[in-house]
């Protein structure tokens, strides 16, 4: 059994609760003086799928956000971290009840959560109205780190259209000229699509068809069917968590993955490689991590992650490890206060991070800016063939600040 199905439930609405060094905390709650609130736990609220399609992917986050905490002898800043953990369940319906619950009932000081990107936007808009802490450690919707930017939204894993604009340009420099695209018909899977597109075409490609169906939704054999009438030079597709691991499984079924090459975004193959099995071989994805980058971080990382859950690591996990890492490197440098918003704000812009998918900086709109790589399947891993594209920079559209 996992940490994660172990805490006690506090309510029928998902909480969990667990927490860290909280006894030597109590007093230091009721009479509060600068030195020693400063002791006390920080409060860090997860707000992420721990059931459904998306359910493995939250709990590696999780679990990569904890492993750095521990690393760090269980504190952030200097002090004890208290967590606080809802299931999303990838549902936007609930996205605004379950934020406002962490920041309001639970009072957590900073919100690490989503994967799925039209709860992120639900986040993103209470974070806003309630000026909350927020670090978003998957969810791709491009308006978080766009439109909807703010001081107080961070991001540690990417954009949607950071990680699949370079491959627009990698599959037309492969000679690739008609491309199939499917995905599920949401925020994330829309944005991917159009994000590749505008590299293919600017690159000479053309999309002939695109294919969607209603998330989390996995009857693909129908659309399966199409893509073998119209024939096109590949697919480029976006699905993540359960249903990646059922199409990819189809696509392979059906045999068309030794006609039709399928690439797509990285989390087709990502967190989901062991079960898919034989049936990923071959396929091309973009990324900003790949399994086999050949860099002490991501080393040091794999060892201590493999060690502490007697799992293999993944982007997510790595995601949920600079989550703590950029909240680490903004906490020093105001002595753990995370109230004191402006100058911790101040401090999170300075973090450059080593991290185990490379070099990693922030821009004005709080994106990371870092290398997308293209990976191949091969002996069940997600390989490095190279950089696509190095020190991607989000472009930030729509963000005023
Ligand atoms: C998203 O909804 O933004 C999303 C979900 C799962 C992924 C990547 C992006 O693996």
């Amino acid at each position: 059994m996992t940490r994660l199905q172990s805490p006690e439930f506090t309510s029928r609405r998902g909480f969990i609760k667990a927490s860290a060094g909280l006894l030597a905390g109590t007093a230091a709650f009721r009479f509060p003086t600068p030195a020693i609130a400063q002791a006390a736990p920080i409060k860090v609220g997860f707000m992420l799928p721990y059931s459904g399609t998306f359910g493995k992917l939250g709990q590696f986050i999780d679990e990569g956000f904890r492993l750095y905490v521990d690393q760090k002898g269980g504190k952030l800043g200097g002090r004890p971290v208290q967590y606080v953990q809802v299931d999303d369940e990838s549902k936007p319906e609930n996205a605004t009840d379950n934020m406002n619950r962490l920041v309001g009932r639970e009072k957590a000081d900073v919100i690490v959560g989503t994967v799925h990107s039209g709860v992120a936007m639900g986040m993103v808009k209470v974070a806003r109205d309630t000026n909350s802490l927020l670090i978003i450690p998957n969810a791709g919707v491009n308006e978080a780190t766009g439109p909807l930017c703010a001081p107080n939204i961070w991001r540690t894993s990417f954009s949607n259209w950071q990680v699949c604009q370079p491959m627009g340009k990698v599959m037309a420099d492969a000679g690739l000229k008609n491309v199939v695209t499917i995905t599920w018909r949401y925020a994330a899977g829309e944005q991917m699509i159009n994000a590749f597109k505008e590299g293919f075409q600017a690159n000479g490609g053309k999309v002939v068809e695109d294919l969607a169906l209603p998330f989390p939704e996995v009857e693909f054999q129908a659309l399966i069917t199409r893509i073998a009438t119209l024939k096109p030079d590949a697919v480029f597709a976006f699905f993540a968590g359960g249903g990646a691991v059922k199409f990819v499984r189809d696509y392979a079924a059906a045999g068309l993955s030794k006609s039709i090459p399928l690439y797509g975004a990285g989390f087709l193959t990502d967190g989901t490689i062991q079960a898919q099995g034989d049936a990923a071989n071959g396929i091309r994805t973009t990324l900003h991590y790949a399994d086999n980058l050949d860099l002490p971080a991501n080393k040091a990382f794999l060892d201590a992650f493999l060690k502490k859950t007697g799992k293999d690591g993944d982007i997510y996990a790595v995601q949920g490890y600079d989550a703590a890492a950029l909240l680490e490197g903004g906490l020093a440098g105001v002595k753990g206060d995370i109230a004191a918003r402006n100058a911790l704000v101040a401090e999170m812009r300075k973090v450059k991070l080593d991290s185990p998918r490379g070099p990693m900086t922030f821009n004005k709109a709080n994106n990371p800016v870092q290398n997308v790589y293209l990976r191949e399947v091969r002996n069940g891993r997600n390989e490095l063939i190279k950089i696509a594209q190095a020190n991607v920079d989000d472009p930030a559209r729509g963000c005023r600040l």
